[in-house]
C-alpha cells in the first residue's frame, strides 16, 4: 500500500520506501561486517518487525537463521509499566548463538529492555539489537542499539509494520497519522 492509497489519513511522510530500503541495506552491511564466519540468529518481535525482518533477511549476503517472539503487555498500562508476557516463545535455542533482535521501532525502550533481560539467562554468545526506527524523545530507559536505521520525532507514526488498531502495517513507507483518525 502506498501513501496515495491512504492520503487522507496521513499528515506527513517521515520515510519513503526508498529511504527505508537504504536504511535496511546500511544495517545489512554493518551486520555482515560483524558476523563473518558464523550464522547469526535473527529474532523478530511480532508483529511490527515482520516487514523489517523480511527485507533485512533478503538484503543480507550471509547465512542467517530466523526465529520469532511475540510479547504482550499486561493490561492497558503496558507501555508505561514495561511488564510484558510472552505470547509466543522462541523455538530455537539461544545457547552459544550470536543473536540479533530485530525491531521495527524502539519507542519507550521498555519492550527491548525486558527482552534483553529475558535473554540474559539463555546463554547466547552475544546479543545485539537492530531497529529500523528509534524515537529518542520517547525513550524512558536507555537501551543499547547496535544497528539503527533512523531516529524519528516523537509523533504517532504508522506504516512498514507499524499499526494503528492493526491497520496501516502494509504501508510501504512511514508517515505521521492524522490525529483525526485516532480521535486525537
Ligand atoms: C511495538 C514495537 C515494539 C514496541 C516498542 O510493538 O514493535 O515491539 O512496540 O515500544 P516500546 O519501546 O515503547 O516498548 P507493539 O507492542 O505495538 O506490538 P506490534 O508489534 O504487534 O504492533
Amino acid at each position: 500500500m502506498e501513501f496515495e492509497d491512504v492520503n487522507s489519513d496521513i499528515e506527513s511522510v517521515v520515510l519513503t520506501k526508498e529511504q527505508i530500503a537504504e536504511g535496511i541495506a546500511r544495517i545489512a552491511r554493518e551486520i555482515e561486517n560483524n558476523h563473518t564466519g558464523h550464522t547469526p540468529l535473527l529474532i523478530g518481535v511480532l508483529k511490527g518487525a515482520v516487514m523489517v525482518m523480511a527485507d533485512l533477511a533478503r538484503e543480507l549476503h550471509i547465512p542467517i537463521e530466523m526465529d520469532w517472539m511475540a510479547v504482550s503487555s499486561y493490561g492497558a498500562s503496558t507501555k508505561s509499566s514495561g511488564v510484558v508476557r510472552i505470547v509466543k516463545d522462541l523455538e530455537i535455542s539461544l545457547e552459544g548463538r550470536h543473536v540479533i533482535i530485530v525491531e521495527d521501532i524502539v519507542d519507550s525502550g521498555l519492550t527491548l529492555s525486558w527482552l534483553l533481560e529475558n535473554f540474559e539467562s539463555r546463554q547466547a554468545a552475544s546479543v545485539s539489537v537492530a531497529t529500523l526506527l528509534r524515537k529518542p524523545d520517547a525513550m524512558k530507559v536507555d537501551v543499547p542499539i547496535d544497528y539503527l536505521g533512523f531516529d524519528i520525532p516523537n509523533d504517532f507514526v504508522v506504516g512498514f509494520g507499524l499499526d494503528y488498531a492493526e491497520s496501516y502495517r502494509n504501508l510501504s513507507g512511514v508517515g505521521v497519522l492524522k490525529p483525526a483518525v485516532y480521535g486525537g
